[in-house]
């Protein structure tokens, strides 16, 4: 800032992504796009795995949710998200889930982009469970059961779609308000959607079942009698300490796949078993290091509880996107003195 000027100068300017423009960029792509550059953009990142920082998310826990920060960083871009979950929020008006994050430059510190990570964390959700779905679903798949039809929903329908190829649903929700709302949106993007009456009937027919339901205990949104044989799971619900969806036998029948391991036996349906019940890194599977689906027989089960290199990668797509559009405003964030040293005069030539 100069002294005779308030008016910031270049690098006081961080790009600032608002709901509203992330709906713009996303809508001006088309959804399924989006899905598949995320997916691109994650799938690389895991194939990088080794060249990032990683630690189990910061997990703030109360009564009725939780408060995480989620960082990662390789040598070049540092990143974090900021998310909560409160499965009880929907009954005041509020989001279950919103978030917001930062991608930053390693070399300076500075922030490059501040972004809405509400509708990024849907999308990117989606867009992992699909590319995961892409190594382990059975070969042909093209029925999926989606119980839990509240936020998420959608996002991993369509997402299953621009991936994986699937274009039937089976769902259902506790709440058949939930249901009719996804039935709705889902119609409309022209899937073939059949509304379910319980678990065991969405079940029926379906080669891949997505459990991404709400609720603050070790629900059990799956019974082991009804997981058949070949099918893949998706479970996105179950990302907490004593908030699970599956019930435990299910999970000694099926090979388990992870994002990463000290996180998820912390968080996911794996905290039901022993510490040391083997699982298999999907980065390790993406860079043909390990076996992915074996045969037609296996139950696969991609245990998802959301890792911080899915937010770096859509963090960096976003950053990508916006270079030289008008889907982001300049917010005035940091402090930029005309001498490094005089923070204080800055203050006090704007008085
Ligand atoms: N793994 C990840 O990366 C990731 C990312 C985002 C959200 N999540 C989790 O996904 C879940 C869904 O998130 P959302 O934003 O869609 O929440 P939401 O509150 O919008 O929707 C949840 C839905 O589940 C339904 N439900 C609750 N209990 C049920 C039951 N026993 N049977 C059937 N339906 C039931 C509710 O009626 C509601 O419609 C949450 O638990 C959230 O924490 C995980």
């Amino acid at each position: 800032m100069t002294s005779q000027s308030p008016t910031p100068s270049a690098l006081a300017f961080v790009p600032f992504v608002s709901v509203a423009n992330m709906m713009r960029l996303v809508n001006a792509n088309g959804v399924e796009t989006v899905m598949r550059d995320l997916a691109a953009y994650i799938e690389q990142d895991f194939r990088r795995w080794p060249e990032f920082d990683k630690t189990p998310r910061v997990a703030s826990h109360s009564q009725e949710g939780v408060i995480e920060l989620m960082p990662t960083a390789d040598a070049e871009n540092y990143g974090f998200k900021y998310v909560n979950g409160h499965p009880k929020n929907g009954r005041t008006g509020h989001q279950t889930v919103t978030a917001f994050g930062v991608l930053s430059s390693v070399a300076t510190g500075y922030p490059l982009l501040l972004s809405e990570m509400t509708v990024l964390t849907a999308l990117r959700t989606a867009a992992t469970s699909a590319l995961v779905g892409k190594y382990l679903a059975p070969k042909g798949a093209q029925v999926m059961a989606m119980i839990g039809n509240g936020a998420q929903c959608e996002f991993q329908a369509l997402a299953f779609r621009a991936i994986c190829g699937i274009n039937r649903l089976r769902l259902y929700d506790i709440d058949p308000a939930a249901t009719a709302k996804a039935m709705r949106n889902l119609s409309a993007q022209g899937f073939d959607v059949t509304p379910c009456t319980s678990g065991a009937q969405a079940v029926e027919g379906a080669q891949v079942i997505t459990t991404c339901t709400a609720d603050k205990q070790c629900a059990t949104i799956l019974s082991d009698n009804m997981v058949g044989s070949g099918v893949h799971i998706n479970a996105i619900g179950g990302d907490c300490p004593g908030k699970t969806e599956l019930h435990r036998d299910i999970l000694t029948r099926a090979d388990i796949f992870v994002e990463y391991p000290e996180q998820t036996r912390i968080e996911g349906e794996i905290q039901q078993l022993d510490a040391d019940h083997p699982v298999t890194e999907l980065w390790q599977v993406m860079r043909g290091e390990a076996e992915g689906r074996r045969d037609a027989k296996q139950i696969t089960l991609f245990d998802s509880v959301g890792f911080a290199i899915e937010d770096f990668s859509a963090l960096r797509y976003i950053h990508d996107q916006i270079a030289g559009s008008n889907f982001y405003q300049p917010l005035d964030l940091l402090a930029d003195p005309d001498d490094t040293r005089d923070l204080f005069g800055m203050l006090t030539r704007a008085a």
